[in-house]
């Protein structure tokens, strides 16, 4: 079994093998449950609606890895791969809390409005478009549809946000992959971070210089009554939205198409119109969440939650794989491990709850909406390259990614 469990402690498989059984385990474990995660660190994952929803409203848990005794304590590997996902010193929206965070959210919220999003619409189709026209040329041999088309479009379309030219997407996405996947020290981390962060300043100085209709200008703007951003909030709030939103887009259009492809009965639905590219959206989102767990909040004090007490000083993760599962929001028929585009019961909350819920939700969902149909109008015929079981995740606990997804567009020649 991929992810035993041993004295109530399930151990997550940091090769991911099953993440279907992993989230049955998990789910079964009942709503909080100590787990291992890679490298032997141990935490509380937090694993149905009910519980989930008052550990991510209560503000005794927090961001702040000041909070967590393993850390503080040099209890945690130095290499330990998740201690990127954990900002030393949080100075942005994903990190703080409270009324900092508070303050953070209300100045950068227009930037994020759905009313400046639903400007990007006719941009986001033009990009797809241009996206699928250069896949013809390979549409006859298998490609992979992860690196040719899930993973340029959401950076893509996170460039037009930051108003940068579309000759620089090509850039971000690969800063993106240097940051995020190809660090192997932490002298290289440093230095790509360092790169990183002069681009973003440089952009700002662009933007300050030349306003634009985009969100970095809008971030430069904020605020009024003598309360603005600064600049290191701007290049903050600028970093995070990839952290935060290239890949879970990348997953969410991947997820979907493999979820189609394996419930042609439910592929049949949208055919036939019954059923709207909003629900492919919102079931893929529950059903497969671009995010299994997001690390960590921080126990402050001891709390009580879901029958189980959290310690001052421990941490606790959002199982949001295993939250999909659960029973009580979405009901035992159909089973929450079916993938049904006409579930009525319960609502996935995969882009979290409470004062960090995603502002890039309408953002994601306009992309899933528009690049899903686009594709499989432009290659009605496209199908899997290999079989679905062959079809491998990439080892991480935290994010839901596929290593590849192999496609035929025109299978017929
Ligand atoms: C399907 C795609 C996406 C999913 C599943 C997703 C999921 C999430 C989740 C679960 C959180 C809450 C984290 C927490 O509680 O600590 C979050 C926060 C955030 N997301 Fe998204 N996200 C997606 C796309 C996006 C996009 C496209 C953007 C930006 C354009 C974005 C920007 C952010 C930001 C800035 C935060 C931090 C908010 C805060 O902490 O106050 N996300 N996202």
């Amino acid at each position: 079994m991929s992810c035993p469990v041993q004295h109530g402690t399930v151990t997550l498989d940091p090769y991911v093998k099953d993440l279907r059984a992993e989230r049955e385990i998990l789910h079964a474990a009942g709503p909080v449950t100590r787990v291992e995660l890679p490298g032997g660190v141990t935490a509380w994952a937090v694993t149905r609606h009910e519980a989930a929803r008052a550990a991510l409203t209560d503000p005794r848990l927090v961001k702040d890895v000041a909070h967590w005794d393993d850390f503080q304590q040099g209890r945690i590997p130095e290499a330990w791969p998740l201690l990127s996902t954990i900002p030393p010193t949080p100075t942005n929206l994903l990190g703080t809390d409270g009324a900092e965070h508070r303050r953070l959210r209300l100045l950068t919220a227009k930037a994020f409005s759905a009313r400046r999003v639903e400007r990007l619409r006719p941009r986001v189709r033009e990009l797809t478009v241009g996206l699928l026209d250069a896949l013809e040329a390979g549409a006859h041999e298998p490609l992979d549809l992860k690196n040719e088309f899930a993973f340029k479009l959401p950076m893509s379309v996170i460039g037009e946000l930051y108003g940068v030219e579309e000759a620089e997407h090509g850039y971000l996405r690969d800063m993106y992959v240097k940051f995020f996947s190809a660090v192997t020290s932490p002298r290289e981390f440093m230095e790509t971070y360092a790169t990183l962060e002069r681009y973003y300043d440089g952009m700002i100085e662009a933007k300050r210089a030349e306003p634009g209709d985009d969100l970095t200008t809008e971030l430069l703007n904020a605020g009024e009554d003598g309360d603005a951003l600064s600049d290191l909030e701007v290049r903050g709030t600028l970093q995070v939205v990839v952290a935060a939103g290239h890949e879970t887009t990348v997953n969410l259009l991947c997820n979907a198409v493999r979820a189609l492809l394996a419930h042609p009965e439910q592929f049949d639905l949208v055919k036939e119109g019954r059923v709207g590219w909003d629900a492919v959206v919102e079931e893929t989102l529950r059903f497969d969440p671009p995010t299994s767990n997001m690390v960590f909040r921080f126990a402050t004090e001891d709390v009580e939650l879901g029958g189980r007490t959290i310690r001052k000083g421990e941490a606790l993760m959002t199982s949001y794989g295993a939250i999909s599962r659960d029973r009580d929001e979405h009901g035992e028929e159909p089973h929450p491990d079916t993938f049904d585009l006409t579930r009525e019961r319960g609502h996935h909350i995969s882009f979290g709850y409470g004062p960090h819920v995603c502002p890039g939700s309408h953002l994601a969902r306009m992309e899933g909406q528009i690049a899903l149909p686009l594709l499989f109008e432009r290659f009605p015929d496209l199908r899997l390259a290999v079989a679905d079981e062959e079809l491998e995740n990439h080892p991480s606990i935290v994010v839901n990614s596929l290593k590849e997804l192999p496609v035929l567009l025109r299978p017929q020649g």
